[in-house]
């Protein structure tokens, strides 16, 4: 039950003290690790370290709020030229997210996934703020940094929802 899959909690309050840049290099780089449909990777990031930034996207949505003090946040924006397999973008956005939120647990970092699609508001916000081309879905925001949070472990676990064979 070591492993970060298990200990991963989500943290919302952070030392101001900066992430070294190879901790932040190769947690993007376990975003674009992530499987995708089709292989296509369809991701790009924004990263914002920028103070006046994070406080303004820590206001385009009512549970953001720990942006503002998190040294950077990920945006994590979705681009798929192909509409036959834009059903599976938010899957594939989804599992990017994730692995992200596991190497930042990883790297002994904290970090929190903020839901921004498919609210169409806060996507639009987001999009217009950082000058997004309008093909570009703002898909997730995380925030991240040396936790002030106690990292608490929480058996989830519940076999009765597991089926065999049958319903
Ligand atoms: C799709 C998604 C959207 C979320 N959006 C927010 C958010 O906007 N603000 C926030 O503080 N937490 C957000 N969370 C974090 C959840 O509240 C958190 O994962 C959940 O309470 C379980 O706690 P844990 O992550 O500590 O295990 C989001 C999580 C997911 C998966």
């Amino acid at each position: 039950m070591e492993n970060v899959i298990f200990t991963r909690r989500s943290i919302r309050r952070f030392e101001q003290k900066p992430v070294e840049e190879e901790k932040l290099e190769r947690i993007l780089k376990a975003g674009m690790q992530a499987p995708s449909a089709h292989n296509l990777q369809p991701w790009e990031f924004m990263v914002v370290t920028d103070r006046e930034k994070r406080e303004a996207l820590s206001k385009m949505s009512p549970w953001a709020g720990m942006v503002a003090n998190a040294p950077v946040a990920i945006i994590v924006v979705g681009y798929q030229k192909n509409p036959d397999v834009m059903k599976f973008l938010p899957q594939d956005l989804g599992a990017c997210t994730q692995n992200i939120l596991l190497q930042i647990a990883y790297e002994g970092l904290g970090g929190c996934w903020m839901g921004f699609y498919p609210d169409e508001q806060r996507t639009e916000n987001v999009r217009q703020y950082f000058n997004m081309p309008a093909d570009r879905i703002p898909f997730s925001v995380i925030a991240l940094g040396y936790s002030q949070d106690e990292n608490r472990f929480i058996d989830r676990s519940d076999m009765s929802r597991v089926h065999y064979n049958n319903w």
